[in-house]
C-alpha cells in the first residue's frame, strides 16, 4: 500500500471543501437509507464531524499501530450512534465513490485498492474494539429528566436519573444527546457518583448549539435523553495526588470542580480545597445556594466568588486566577481549570508566569470536542494523551 499516494490523493479531494461531505452523505444515504437516522436531524449548516475525519484517519493508515487507541475509542464511542458492523462497508464504499468523482481521471484501480484496503484495517480496530465493548457497557444509557430549573436566562441546571447505573468518576465528562437532535455534546456531571446514580448537569446555551439549546429552552421533567459512557481524565485526582487544591472555574466550567469538591468529601481526606468561581456579573452566579452549603458544611472548603467586570473599572476582566494568584501562593498545590478557552489559556498563562509548573495544572484539551478536533491532534501527535472533557 503506497500512503503517500493516499494522502496525496486525500488532500486533492479535501480541496473541494463543503463539497466533498455533500457529496458523500448524498450518496450514503441514497444507498442505504437506514444510516440517516443515525445522523443529527438538522445538518444543512452543520460542520461536518465525520467526512473530514474518516478521510485523514484512512489516509494514516501507517500510524494505525499509534493509533490504536485512539481508533479503539473511537470505535466504542460509535456504538451511541447506533452504528453496527454491517454498517462500515456502507460507508466505505461511499467514501470510495466519494474520492473516484472528486479526483476524476486520476482515480487508478491502485488508489481503489490501496484505499479500500486502508479503510478496511482502520474498520478492523473499530469494529474490534465496538465489539469488546458490548460486555463491558450499553451503547447508551436512557436517562429521565427529574428536574429542569432555569437558573439564568440561559443557563438550566438539570437532574437526570439514567435507567441503568452509569459509572463516573467526578470530572470526567459523559455525552448526552436529545433523540429528537441526535447530535451529541459532552457535559461534566457536577456531583460526585451518588448511591441513587443521578446525575446534576449545568447547560449553558450555546449560540447555534442544537443539544445545549434543546436542554435549556426545549426539554422538560418527565423527557428522556440518551447518555454515553465517561470520558477524559484531565480532570480527575487520579494524578493529583494527595495535595491541597487550587479550584479555578468560570460559568458552567463550575460543574467538573463542584463534582471534585463532592470527591473530596466524599474520601474523607484531609486536603485543603479553594474553589474560585468566576462569573461576568453577580447575577451569573447561578449555582450560590449550592455552593454556599458546601462551603458551611466543610471547614477545608472555602468558595471564593470572582465578578469579571467591575463598574469601577470598565475595559478590565478579571478572571479567577487573578483573583487566586492576588490573594496567595498555592505553588504546592495542583490547580484545576475549567471554564471556557480563553478562561483556561489565560490561567495557564498566568500560573505559568508565576512560577507553577505543566505538571501541577489540570485542565481539558483546549478546543476539545470528544473524538472530533481531537482526530486531529491525535493522527498527527499519536503520542499527545492531554485528553479530558467537561461542561463550557
Ligand atoms: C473507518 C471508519 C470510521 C471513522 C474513522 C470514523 C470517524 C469519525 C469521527 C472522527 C467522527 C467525529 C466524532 C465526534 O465529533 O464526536 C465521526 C462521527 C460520526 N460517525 Fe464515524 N467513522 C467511521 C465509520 C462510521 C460508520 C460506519 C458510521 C455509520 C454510518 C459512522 C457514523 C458516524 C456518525 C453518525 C457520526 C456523528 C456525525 C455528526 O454528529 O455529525 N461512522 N466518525
Amino acid at each position: 500500500m503506497d500512503v503517500s499516494r493516499l494522502k496525496r490523493s486525500w488532500s486533492l479531494v479535501a480541496a473541494h471543501g463543503d463539497q466533498v461531505p455533500l457529496y458523500f452523505y448524498s450518496t450514503l444515504f441514497l444507498a442505504y437509507p437506514e444510516t440517516r437516522q443515525m445522523f443529527p436531524t438538522n445538518m444543512a449548516g452543520q460542520r461536518d464531524r465525520l467526512v473530514t475525519a474518516l478521510g485523514h484517519i484512512v489516509s494514516q493508515v501507517d500510524q494505525v499501530d499509534q493509533l490504536a487507541g485512539y481508533l479503539q475509542g473511537l470505535g466504542a464511542d460509535h456504538r451511541k450512534f447506533g452504528v453496527q458492523a454491517e454498517h462500515y462497508p456502507a460507508v466505505g464504499e461511499a467514501l470510495v465513490a466519494t474520492l473516484r468523482h472528486f479526483l476524476g481521471d486520476q482515480w487508478t484501480e491502485e488508489l481503489a485498492q490501496d484505499w479500500t484496503a486502508a479503510y478496511g484495517l482502520v474498520s478492523k480496530v473499530m469494529t474490534e474494539a465496538a465489539q469488546a465493548a458490548e460486555a463491558v457497557n450499553p451503547p447508551w444509557w436512557v436517562a429521565e429528566i427529574t428536574g429542569h430549573e432555569r437558573r439564568a436566562f440561559d443557563v438550566a441546571v438539570l437532574t437526570l436519573r439514567p435507567q441503568y447505573l452509569l459509572p463516573f468518576t467526578a470530572g470526567q465528562s459523559i455525552g448526552v444527546s436529545h433523540p429528537a437532535v441526535r447530535a451529541w455534546r459532552y457535559y461534566s456531571p457536577a456531583n460526585a457518583p451518588r448511591p441513587d446514580g443521578t446525575l446534576e448537569l449545568h447547560v449553558r446555551a450555546a449560540p447555534g448549539g442544537a443539544v445545549s439549546s434543546r436542554l435549556v429552552y426545549g426539554c422538560a421533567v418527565g423527557d428522556q435523553l440518551h447518555l454515553a459512557a465517561p470520558v477524559g481524565e484531565g480532570l480527575t485526582l487520579w494524578s493529583a495526588g494527595s495535595s491541597d487544591l487550587l479550584l479555578l472555574a468560570a460559568g458552567t466550567g463550575l460543574a467538573p470542580l463542584r463534582a471534585l469538591v463532592e470527591q473530596v468529601a466524599a474520601e474523607g481526606s484531609h486536603r485543603r480545597v479553594d474553589l474560585y468561581v468566576g462569573a461576568r456579573s453577580r447575577s451569573e452566579f447561578y449555582d450560590g445556594d449550592a455552593l454556599d452549603k458546601l462551603a458551611a458544611s466543610y471547614p477545608w472548603l472555602r468558595v471564593t466568588p470572582v465578578v469579571g467586570l467591575d463598574l469601577n473599572r470598565p475595559g478590565e476582566f478579571v478572571h479567577p486566577v487573578d483573583r487566586a494568584l492576588a490573594d496567595g501562593d498555592w505553588r504546592s498545590r495542583h490547580v484545576f481549570i475549567c471554564g471556557s478557552d480563553d478562561m483556561v489559556s489565560h490561567s495557564v498563562a498566568a500560573l505559568t508566569r508565576s512560577g507553577y509548573h505543566a505538571g501541577q495544572l489540570h485542565h481539558e484539551g483546549l478546543g476539545q470536542h470528544w473524538y472530533g478536533p481531537a482526530w486531529r491532534t491525535a493522527v498527527d501527535r499519536p503520542a499527545a494523551t492531554d485528553d479530558s472533557g467537561g461542561a463550557r
